[in-house]
C-alpha cells in the first residue's frame, strides 16, 4: 500500500477516472463498471477497479482542491504505475454562453495555486491537457452528437472568494469556467510523463447565479463519465 491508498500492487488499473467526491467514485463503479471491487477506503476516499467494455479501469476519489487531489495522483502514478488519468468533475461557468449542464474539456488550466511558483521562479508554466486524450474525447463526443466546449479553465484554490467579481478578469481573457484541480493534475502528469485530461460539467454559473439541483448533477454527470470511459477505452 502507499501512504493514503491501501490497494495491493496490481489492484489499480493503468487508466483511472478521478471524481473529487468519493461517493461519485462509488456511483461510477456501481453504474458503469463490471465486477467492480473496492481497493481503498482509507479516509473514506473510495477507490474501485472493474472493467468497462472489457478493459480494466479504476475510479478513485480525490477530495477537493489541488493539495488533496495531488496526494492521490502522486501515489497512483508513482506507487501504482497509473499512466492515464481523467478528472471528471463539476465547474462554475465564467461565460454567458457556457450554460448549466454544458460539458467543458480543459485544454489548459490557469491557476491561483502557488504549486508552480517555486518550480518556475519569475516565470509562468502552462499546464495543458494531453493531446491524445483530448483528441479522443473530442472525437468521441462529436461522433455521438454530444456537444462540448473546450478551452482554458481556472483551477482556483478558493471556492469562496473575498471578491466575487474577480472572476471577470479571467472571463475577459477567455477562461471558460472555474474548478479546483486540473492545473495540479496537468502539471504532475507532465512531470511524470503520463497522460491527463479534465472533463467538467457546469454545475453553477457565476454569470447568472444559477445552480443545478443534485438530481440534475447526477444525470449530467453520466454523459461526462461516458465520454471519459470511452476516451480511456
Ligand atoms: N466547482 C463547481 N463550481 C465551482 C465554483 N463555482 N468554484 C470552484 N469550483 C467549482
Amino acid at each position: 500500500m502507499s501512504v493514503h491508498i491501501e490497494a495491493k500492487k496490481g489492484e489499480i488499473a493503468e487508466s483511472v477516472l478521478l471524481p473529487g467526491d468519493p461517493m461519485r467514485a462509488k456511483w461510477i463503479a456501481e453504474t458503469f463498471l463490471k465486477d467492480a471491487m473496492l481497493y481503498n477506503d482509507v479516509r473514506g476516499m473510495l477507490g474501485y477497479t472493474g472493467t468497462y467494455k472489457g478493459k480494466r479501469i479504476s475510479v478513485q476519489g480525490t477530495g477537493m482542491g489541488i493539495p488533496s487531489a495531488l496526494i492521490y495522483c502522486h501515489e497512483l502514478i508513482n506507487d501504482y504505475g497509473v499512466k492515464k488519468l481523467i478528472r471528471v468533475g463539476s465547474a462554475g461557468s465564467y461565460q454567458p454562453d457556457i450554460k448549466l449542464r454544458d460539458i467543458v474539456i480543459a485544454m489548459a488550466a490557469s491557476t491561483t495555486s502557488g504549486i508552480n511558483n517555486s518550480r518556475f521562479i519569475n516565470a509562468d508554466y502552462s499546464p495543458t491537457a494531453n493531446f491524445d486524450l483530448f483528441m479522443k474525447a473530442a472525437q468521441y463526443a462529436k461522433s455521438n452528437n454530444i456537444s462540448i466546449k473546450a478551452g482554458n479553465v481556472l483551477s482556483s484554490d478558493e471556492f469562496y472568494e473575498d471578491n466575487f467579481d474577480s472572476y471577470k478578469k479571467w472571463a475577459e481573457f477567455g477562461v471558460l469556467c472555474v474548478e479546483m484541480e486540473a492545473a495540479g493534475l496537468y502539471t504532475l502528469a507532465a512531470k511524470y510523463n503520463v497522460q491527463a485530461l479534465a472533463i467538467l460539467t457546469v454545475s453553477d454559473s457565476l454569470v447568472s447565479g444559477e445552480r443545478t439541483s443534485a438530481d440534475e448533477r447526477e444525470s449530467t454527470f453520466s454523459t461526462m463519465v461516458d465520454i471519459a470511459l470511452n476516451t480511456l477505452n
